[in-house]
């Protein structure tokens, strides 16, 4: 059902123009907004191409439009008539007084219009995806915020969403790590009990230096022709002197039989990276729990059995001593490795695994996945072939819809990466400190009243609102500049200015009640100011909002959406006094107006995972 007067007429006029002109049908009907909101609140434009198609006078076609939607659009329209018609063949449409009122009368409801589906869908989202043994950097924030986001927005719109954290947690290089670790402890140079996550990105990193790379192996790998990830980590792989190589292949045997000692020695890695990953998903107001775990250990058993149905099967074939699945039938020219010539499985392997687990177990019919855009051909290849090999069917036997919900990087200021002076990269909880510094100094500058003990909850929100806004306020694929001033300002298209809107709102309600002035809920609605008109038609595109976000898994649609509004209050706020109204039923009708907008934000800012506030 659409509470949109803009999407409601689309809809109607389109039946109109099948009717008026069948060897049309499915035409644009082209609404838009009225030029002139004196001739009408809408205006719809097909008549003059329409009429170029069928050999006849615009205007004539615009009567046979007119009469075939009359019947069909009193619920929300004025009347139309041939008087409806103007210049060249333009039908104006002004909106019934009563039609915004009662449009918002039913969207005012607990679900605010969006209402769950009777069968709801279970969604897989792939989100985070730290690595064991390393902090999380930058990059971290667009799978853990995007992926959140749209895990909420898939909630919100009723499905049975499964968040799965992608840990990279298993294989060569992890063992490399564990086996570093062991060596260091039992040399009595480091008490794994005490251990950080510190201690363990520098151990990582001495065991990569440890290994010198293997030019030959390499130069196989780049000649697969394989995307930057798969490559980096056979760079990996096949990275090592002989000596720590066959020590880090050992501990990965023992590692996989889950030897007591070196299991020992993994799990301790995993608790502390994961504790720590866990810390910042909460302060970016994530939800990404212990149990959204899903790391790549946990697919360790699946993958010789699934690479050996590949291969029972046919769908994969030897080449040159490795295993692939050829993928030319889908276009695409690189052939997916799932094994090794030495044996072993690789990153695309797990995946496979993971997409026969959701599918078939977890019954996921969509699986969407937040990953580096850098991994797209990663993707394609590991999509493809679960499809080749069925592995995306749900118990059903239907294919599961698989999506790569893709993201740009994080550049700095000169355009490249975001890295440190030195280079590094930048750690994420870095970055919330420092946003989080930044927004408390704002607050004490903006907003010196406010008692002191709040000041530091109110800064971690509008830090919150100030990095995932940005994030997710530009198209999902592109890169982005990182700029604290920007992002952190109460003004313009930020987290701040909505959560500061919002804020607005509230203090309205706080005031009325200092006043003693009641706002029921269920006022009458009186819409007929143009900018109460703006405010309410604004106010019902929220449910369409919400939706296209979930399609298009493009939260930067529900942003714009929000700021609209956000700018529509503004405006609303601005012509029409609320508190100081002319008379009573006016008053009533405004708060109830400023009601449903505070709903809508307070929703919509949820849904972006932006906590929001009484005051700041
Ligand atoms: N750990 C991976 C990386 O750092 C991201 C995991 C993404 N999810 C997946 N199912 N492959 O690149």
């Amino acid at each position: 059902m659409s509470f949109d007067p803009l999407a409601i007429l689309r809809s109607r006029f389109a039946q109109a123009i099948g009717l008026a002109v069948p060897e049309h049908a499915g035409a644009d009907p082209l609404i838009a907004p009225g030029k002139n909101p004196a001739f009408g609140d809408f205006q719809c434009n097909a008549a003059m191409s329409l009429a170029k198609l069928v050999g006849k006078p615009p205007r004539e076609v615009a009567g046979w439009i007119v009469r075939h939607a009359a019947p069909l659009v009193g619920d929300v329209a004025e009347p139309l008539t041939e008087a409806s018609i103007a210049g060249p063949g333009f039908i104006n449409i002004k909106l019934r007084t009563d039609a915004l009122a009662d449009l918002l009368n039913r969207l005012d409801t607990p679900t605010l219009g969006i209402d769950p589906p009777a069968n709801p869908p279970t969604v897989v989202v792939d989100l985070c995806g730290v690595n064991l043994a390393k902090q999380m950097h930058i990059g971290h924030l667009r799978s853990t915020v995007i992926g959140d986001t749209l895990a909420r927005v898939l909630e919100r719109l009723g499905a049975r969403v499964i968040r799965q954290n992608h840990v990279g947690d298993w294989g060569l290089p992890i063992a490399m790590v564990t086996a570093r670790l062991m060596d260091e402890s039992s040399a009595g140079r480091l008490d794994l009990a005490r251990i950080t996550l510190d201690d363990l990105d520098r151990a990582y990193r001495a065991a990569q230096r440890e290994c010198e790379r293997d030019a030959k192996g390499l130069a196989a790998a780049r000649a697969w022709g394989m995307g930057p990830k798969a490559l980096a980590e056979l760079e990996e792989q096949v990275a090592g002197a002989e000596e720590r190589y066959a020590r880090a292949q050992a501990v990965l045997v023992r590692l996989q039989r889950h030897d007591r000692d070196v299991y020992a020695v993994w799990q301790r890695i995993s608790d502390v990276t994961m504790s720590a990953c866990l810390a910042i998903c909460a302060r970016l107001n994530a939800r990404v729990l212990p149990e959204h775990s899903a790391g790549e250990s946990s697919y360790a058993g699946l993958l010789a059995p699934l690479v050996a149905d590949l291969e029972g099967r046919g769908i994969a074939e030897p080449s040159d001593g490795a295993l692939v699945v050829r993928l030319n039938d889908a276009g695409i020219e690189e052939p997916l490795l799932v094994r090794k010539r030495d044996g072993g499985f690789l990153y695309a392997t797990t995946d496979l695994a993971a997409i026969r687990h959701r599918a078939g177990t977890l019954g996921a019919s969509r699986i969407v996945y937040c990953v580096d855009a850098r991994q797209s051909l990663h993707f394609r290849q590991v999509f493809a072939g679960a499809h080749k090999a069925g592995y995306d069917r749900t118990p059903g036997g239907e294919p599961a819809t698989l999506e790569h919900a893709a993201f740009g990087t994080i550049l700095g200021e000169d355009g490249r990466p975001f890295k440190t002076r030195s280079g590094e990269n930048v750690r994420l909880n870095d970055v919330i400190d420092e946003a989080e510094q930044r927004a408390l100094a704002a607050i004490e500058q903006k907003n010196a009243d406010l008692p002191a003990d709040a000041k530091p909850a109110v800064a971690r929100a509008v830090a919150v609102a100030a990095m995932r806004y940005t994030d997710l306020s530009g198209e999902r694929t592109k890169d982005y500049v990182f700029n604290y001033d920007r992002m952190l300002a109460f003004e313009g298209d930020t987290g701040p200015y909505l959560l500061y809107a919002l804020v607005r709102i509230r203090s309205i309600f706080r005031k009325a009640t200092e006043r003693s002035i009641a706002a029921p809920a269920d006022a009458p609605l009186a819409v007929v100011q143009p900018a109460e008109k703006s405010l309410a038609l604004a106010l019902l595109r929220y449910p369409q909002a919400v939706r296209d976000a979930g399609t298009t898994l493009e939260p930067h649609r529900l942003c714009q959406y929000l700021s609209a509004l956000a700018a529509a209050f503004s405006a609303f706020f601005d012509a029409c006094p609320v508190l100081a109204a002319p008379d009573e039923p006016t008053r009533a009708s405004r708060l109830r107006l400023c009601r449903i907008t505070e709903r809508v934000l307070a929703d919509g800012l949820d849904v972006l995972g932006i906590p929001t506030l009484e005051r700041m």
